[in-house]
């Protein structure tokens, strides 16, 4: 597939081909070029929790679903054989910063805790997002399809516990990735912006 066919393609699918499984070589390969993804300092501070069985499925829309009544976004979304949930990892970034080389190049140092220091945002996140998105890409490249969806944040302890996420990492969201289902997609209620409602060329003065 060309690169533009697969850019423009790519929508997010919140229903799924129950039918039709997804194996652990097609996610590897998506994975795999998910972490082509650039990543400042090349720190690298991604990592990826891949949720492929019933139970652990399950496990997951237990702890983020709570007690919310299922709904037809919630019926969908249920029907992905594949969960992956990207890790965003700060200490990697600290430890990379920290770095003599890295040290004596660049005006991002280094802050503990929360704190993000003098870096202009959170790198972490902008590089496990900058995967993710060629996860997506990489799944429609394959034929597949997926969603990137927000974990609310009074559910990540119970997402934290059940998967016993270690503290350095944190979930940024979560793809649900599988096969189309066949079904007709809903109308978008919104369109792409214009171009030139999105672009200033050489200054906005
Ligand atoms: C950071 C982020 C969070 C999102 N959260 C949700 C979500 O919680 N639920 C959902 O159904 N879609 C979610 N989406 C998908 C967007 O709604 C979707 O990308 C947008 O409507 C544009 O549609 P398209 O990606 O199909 O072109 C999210 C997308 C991003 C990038």
């Amino acid at each position: 597939m060309e690169f533009a066919e697969a850019v423009r393609r790519r929508r997010m699918v919140r229903r799924f081909a129950s039918d039709r499984a997804v194996n652990r070589t097609q996610i590897a390969a998506i994975l795999d070029l998910a972490t082509q993804a650039p990543s400042a300092g090349f720190s690298q501070g991604w990592h990826f929790l891949v949720l492929d069985d019933v139970a652990s499925r399950d496990a997951f829309w237990v702890a983020t679903a709570g007690a919310r009544p299922p709904d037809a976004w919630l019926d969908g979304m249920r029907t992905a054989p594949v969960l992956i949930i990207p890790l965003s990892d700060k200490s990697a970034y600290l430890r990379r910063y920290a770095a003599p080389d890295k040290a004596a190049s660049t005006s991002a140092t280094p802050a503990a805790g929360d704190d993000q220091g003098q870096w202009p945002s959170p790198y972490w996140d902008i590089d496990t997002g900058m995967a993710s998105v060629i996860a997506l890409l990489a799944a429609v490249d394959q034929g597949l399809a997926g969603c990137f969806f927000g974990i609310p944040a009074v559910r990540l302890p119970a997402v934290r516990t059940v998967f016993a996420i270690p503290e350095r990492l944190t979930p940024i969201g979560i793809m649900a990735i599988g096969y189309e289902a066949d079904y007709v997609p809903s109308k978008p209620a919104r369109s792409r912006k214009p171009l030139d409602d999105v672009v200033t060329w050489g200054g906005f003065s």
